[in-house]
């Protein structure tokens, strides 16, 4: 809605912004100026001023400013004409006549969002009358849920009934037409009258809008038994399951502070990380990322990182939604979570600050695409060409023109071509028809594997086959080493034990580090997290989080790192020697004086080593 310039003013007028800041922020009174800790940026100092004269705030520190509109529209993520609404509604004053048709159309919506109001409310206290010993509130302990989020995030309970909403309604004299389009009830058939619920035996989860308005809900069943797992309000002018969020009421404002967006794949997922004090994330409703949430996102800061699951199903989603971010001119990174764990069950094992730890080192989302890719082609010449081909048209769509350069030359470099023959792919696609291309790419599932050139294929091509428990010792704790520090990985490459390792799936491994760490060699950090969504260092990278590693000073991780490589030296001469023997005593070689030989080199090489 537009509103007239001096309605605005008049607001404005209405309003102290000592008042509304006050609201967020303790203000000490100066003179005419308030201070206070300033709610934009990280502090301990108390830069922020607010003038009781100008009306205006400004913070010495992060040079934030501005009027009472600027702060709600920042602080509460409201975009302008919500904010003046709000400001209106707090100060009391009507708002301006709209012409006759545009009222009606936000009448009508109004009154759907008073209704999903209704039903939240009505779910939430259904929920809270149970008792603690009914099933359901057991299965919110399993989960998690405590009484602060439940009331914090108005969970609901849908009774296991056939109208207990529907009679709801009636009392309270509610349009059923209404609840009828907004999914909440369906009318009865079969020469019935009334209606009955959509919503029956489930946890309920209220979708809200930035500034509140009720959406829609989620529910969830309690039992595999019962399908689908989640019944989502079906679209309606209220409710577009691929433009809204769940919890974007709670955290717009966070996202702004924070200055990211965290996207997880569902409510279970929000709740987990809101538990833990994460507060900048937004959940799609199983549903792909689309423009329109990109969109979403933009109003509130440029940076997103996808925090999908690790399995199959989420590197194909992170996979498509890679051009749609970059189309929209944002910053993202991505992680895929070890051992196919989603954010919940990440939370659940081994707690916020490993979470903390794996996001701060999450690397760009196309360098996380871009590897898993290549790493399935598995470095062959068609995968190169496969690779250009496929991610070209993503590159033709990266806005920024600093990132398309910056990724530009990090895919050439992983797939160790010229960066021009990507630049010319790049502007193969440009030239040609601009949004053909896209389709194919985003249809097809996750990066099918390409056919193995012959000569390209070394190894076994399923690490999963290997179970690194059977390792020895000192080659698991050598691979957990070399991903503390880029220079013990660097000393372990030039230590020449790649082909030493008794244990093929820890060979393997080691090949596979060695690989992902030559193709981006500026990327040490977040190596384990470009490697986590793979299978066979599943196992080493959650030693790797454990802590039991992360906790070695300097000094004793070198140390390990060269009694690690010592060992594994020491066990390859004593298994080839052991080898050699009793080849001799066998048949006997066609040259037993040079097999001899070998023998004494390598006692030679043993004993060298055990003076070390
Ligand atoms: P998941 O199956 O990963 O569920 O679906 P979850 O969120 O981890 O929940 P729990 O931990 O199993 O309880 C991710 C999201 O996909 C949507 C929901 O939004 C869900 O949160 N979804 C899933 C549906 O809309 N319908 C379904 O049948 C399943
Ligand atoms: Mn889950």
């Amino acid at each position: 809605m537009k509103f007239p310039q001096d309605f605005i003013e008049r607001v404005r007028e209405s309003t102290n912004i000592v008042d509304i800041i006050s609201q967020y922020v303790q203000l000490r009174r100066t003179g005419n100026n308030f201070q206070g800790l300033c709610p934009f940026h990280n502090e301990k100092s108390g830069s922020f001023s607010v003038s009781l004269d100008k009306q205006v705030y400004h913070c010495f520190g992060c040079k934030a400013s501005g009027n009472v509109y600027t702060f709600v529209q920042q602080f509460q993520a409201l975009t302008f004409p919500e904010s003046v609404e709000y400001l209106a509604k707090r100060a009391g004053l009507a708002l301006p006549e709209v012409s006759r048709g545009e009222a009606q159309r936000t009448d009508a919506k109004q009154t759907l969002f008073k209704v999903n109001s209704l039903a939240a409310q009505f779910y939430h206290e259904q929920l809270k009358r149970l008792p603690e010993t009914s099933d359901v509130k057991k299965y919110l302990v399993t989960r998690g849920l405590n009484e602060e989020l439940i009331n914090l995030y108005k969970i609901g309970y849908a009774p296991d009934d056939w109208s207990k909403l529907a009679e709801y309604f009636e009392n309270k004299k509610v349009p059923m037409t209404v609840a009828e389009q907004l999914g909440l009830v369906k009318r009865r058939t079969g020469g019935k009258s009334g209606h009955f619920d959509m919503f029956r035996h489930r946890l309920i989860f209220p979708i809200f809008s930035s500034t509140g308005q009720c959406l829609g809900f989620g529910g969830r069943v309690f039992s595999k038994e019962q399908q689908p797992k989640y019944l989502n309000s079906p679209d309606s002018p209220a409710f577009h399951k691929g433009k809204v969020f769940y919890g974007l009421d709670h955290s717009a404002k966070y996202i702004r502070s924070e200055d990211e967006a965290i996207v997880v794949e569902g409510y279970m997922d929000w709740l987990a990380l809101a538990k833990y004090a994460v507060n900048n994330m937004v959940a799609t409703l199983g549903t792909a990322l689309t423009q329109d949430h990109a969109r979403v996102i933009k109003r509130y800061t440029n940076r997103v990182l996808l925090l999908f699951d690790g399995d199959e199903a989420g590197k194909t989603a992170a996979t498509r939604s890679l051009p749609i971010l970059l189309n929209e001119g944002l910053h993202a990174r991505g992680l895929f979570l070890p051992e196919n764990l989603d954010p919940d069950d990440f939370l659940k094992k081994y707690g916020v600050t490993e979470l903390r730890k794996v996001i701060a080192q999450a690397p760009d989302l196309f360098d996380l695409v871009t590897t898993h890719a290549w790493l399935q082609a598995k470095g062959s010449a068609s995968g190169q060409i496969q690779l250009m081909d496929e991610f070209a048209p993503i590159l033709a769509q990266t806005n920024d023109p600093r990132y398309r350069s910056l990724y530009i030359r990090n895919f050439a470099n992983m797939l160790d071509v010229d960066a021009r023959l990507v630049e010319q792919s790049v502007k193969k696609v440009l030239s040609g028809s601009p949004a053909a291309p896209l389709k194919p790419v985003l249809a097809r599932p996750a990066a099918p594997a390409p056919k193995p050139i012959q000569e390209a294929v070394v190894e076994a091509p399923k690490p999963l086959l290997f179970d690194l428990k059977k390792a020895p010792n000192s080659e698991v704790e050598l691979l957990n080493v070399i991903l503390l520090k880029e220079v013990y990985l660097k000393e372990a490459l030039e230590s020449g034990i790649d082909d030493q390792f008794a244990h093929p799936g820890v060979k393997l491994v080691f090949k596979r580090i060695a690989e992902v760490y030559r193709q981006m060699p500026s990327k040490f950090d977040s190596l384990s997290a470009l490697l986590a969504g793979e299978v066979t260092p599943v196992e080493i990278i959650t030693r790797h989080l454990s802590g039991n590693y992360t906790g070695l000073d300097n000094e004793a991780a070198h140390k390990l790192l060269q009694d690690c490589i010592k060992r594994v030296k020491q066990n390859f001469l004593r298994v080839k020697s052991k080898e050699l023997v009793s080849s001799l005593r066998g048949a006997g070689p066609a040259n037993p004086t040079d097999q001899l030989e070998q023998i004494m080199n390598i006692h030679k090489s043993r004993k060298s080593l055990n003076r070390e």
